[in-house]
């Protein structure tokens, strides 16, 4: 349900979620009046405080209402960002166009900002504490995200001193000690400090030295490290973890190597030792892939041209499906001066936006669509990236606006890349999908379905042998 809440409306739309959570005759609250206890514990505890909480990667723990009470006027001012660089939860994608269910999605809606806004310009009031949810079990600090991995390998430890100039390059290979061939459901990368000397910068990247890193993992007879099976996810700074879809897991093969392929190491202000782990759960010996996870990275390198103290900047890449696909990840990939990325599908006659997304690069998040809303796009079709670039002195990413900048591998340097991934499916397996797809929402001939522009058609077969 979309709500907006203009002057007209707000009470209304402050009334609502709180009388939902109202026990009769179990709160002395004034009726309508919004309480830390009753109407904002239930955010933080859902969208909040995995990372907010002692140990965890936040400035401050927000599990109470003494812990978050002098941060009322700073979460008011971020929450109401939405997609904009520096929100929070920092989830960028945009609500008021195309596809809208992710996978972990822990952004807020608009009541609950609305909420928020509301508690904070009313005094920021605590309530009967009797109305608290009771507080969550939190994974302990150190725990993975994909749960309990199957294998954790380490790369081999480098030392960054506290101001050393970037550095970008190999650092060898780590063997799996695999007997038998397995297939990888999920993948997570972390890195470990093994000491440091001092506190270092006070930024995101402030506590890590790997900015980010490429790997792959190759065979026991391959020599050349660039060999690898297949592309696996990109470690980088804030980034959460990866799960494969079900029916694509990916090979790693008994004696194989992973290897550290391109590791950027950047000071943080302390001298640093540290290493990256890399943990990976399994599908169960004798699992068979019943499909392939394509990678399709597309977008502009070296031709990006982003000039000096501008706020308003655009680029476009194209793309061209070579077969039907059902994409599950987008994943907009830029640097320090990206603020923005849109993905359109152009399918003959039809543009459709599938997403748009704020970017803030303290902040690489990975959308996973939601199975059953996940982009059914017939070969041919064209995506059109948009992204748009601010390099001037009101991005706080950008260390000196007034040079120049273009495409590169560096982190200095800008790039405009959707690290797209989704499977490619027969003729038939396309039919499949969008069946299920019609059933699933009740789609009906001549309906308009973003993300899907044959579900509507009554002989999409016909339609897609007529694009040959
Ligand atoms: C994925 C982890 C994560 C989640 C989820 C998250 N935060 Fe944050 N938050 C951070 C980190 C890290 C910082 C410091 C860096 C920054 O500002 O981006 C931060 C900064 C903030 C700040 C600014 C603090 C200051 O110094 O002024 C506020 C306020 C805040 N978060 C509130 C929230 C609220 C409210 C939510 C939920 C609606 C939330 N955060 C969800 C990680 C998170």
């Amino acid at each position: 349900m979309k709500l907006a809440c203009h002057i007209g409306l707000l009470v209304a739309c402050l009334l609502a979620p709180a009388a939902a959570h109202a026990q009769p005759g179990a709160s002395g609250d004034a009726p309508g009046e919004v309480t830390f206890s009753r109407d904002i514990a239930p955010i933080l505890q859902r969208s909040c405080q995995t990372c907010h909480r002692p140990d965890s990667i936040a400035p401050m723990s927000l599990l109470t209402y003494d812990e978050a009470r002098p941060w009322a006027r700073s979460i008011r001012n971020r929450t109401a960002l939405r997609d904009k660089p520096g929100t929070m939860p920092p989830w960028f994608i945009e609500k008021d166009i195309g596809i809208q269910e992710f996978k972990d999605d822990p952004s807020l809606s608009d009541e609950e900002v609305s909420l928020i806004a509301a508690w904070v310009d009313s005094g920021a009031p605590e309530g009967d504490p009797a109305d608290l949810p009771p507080p969550l079990e939190f994974r302990a600090a150190g725990e993975w995200e994909i749960g309990e991995p199957d294998l954790v390998v380490s790369s081999p430890t480098v030392e960054v001193a506290a101001d050393a100039a970037d550095w970008w390059g190999t650092i060898g290979e780590t063997p799996l000690g695999l007997t038998e061939d397995r297939y990888v459901s999920a993948i997570e990368f972390r890195e470990v400090t093994e000491s440091r000397e001092g506190p270092g910068r006070g930024t995101v990247g402030g506590l890590f030295v790997f900015h980010h890193g490429t790997i792959t993992i190759i065979d026991a007879d391959e020599t050349d490290p660039a060999a690898g099976r297949g592309t696996w996810p990109v470690h980088e700074v804030g980034r959460n973890a990866d799960f494969f879809a079900p029916e694509a897991g990916k090979l790693a093969r008994a004696g194989s190597r992973l290897t550290w392929l391109s590791m950027h190491l950047h000071a943080n202000g302390a001298h640093t030792r540290a290493r990256l782990d890399v943990g990976l759960k399994f599908h169960p010996v004798g699992y068979q892939p019943t499909r392939q996870t394509e990678s399709v990275f597309f977008g502009n390198g070296v031709d990006l041209d982003i000039e000096a103290m501008e706020p308003d900047q655009t680029a476009v890449a194209f793309f061209t499906l070579p077969q039907n696909m059902k994409v599950s990840i987008f994943e907009p990939h830029m640097h320090a001066v990206g603020v923005r990325m849109c993905l359109d599908a152009i399918w003959r006659h039809t543009v459709q936006t599938l997403n748009c997304a704020g970017y803030d690069h303290s902040w690489v998040r990975v959308y996973t669509y939601a199975d059953d809303v996940a982009p059914l796009l017939p070969r041919g079709t064209t995506l059109r990236m948009t992204g748009y670039f601010n390099n001037s002195p009101s991005n706080p990413n950008v260390p000196d606006p007034r040079n120049w900048t273009g495409g590169g591998q560096r982190s200095v340097d800008q790039m405009f890349i959707n690290l797209m991934r989704g499977a490619y499916l027969t003729d038939e397996e396309f039919a499949e999908e969008m069946s299920r797809r019609r059933e699933a929402h009740g789609i009906q001939p001549g309906d308009i379905v973003v993300g899907c522009p044959l579900c509507g058609s009554e002989r999409p077969l016909d339609v897609l042998g007529a694009q040959q």
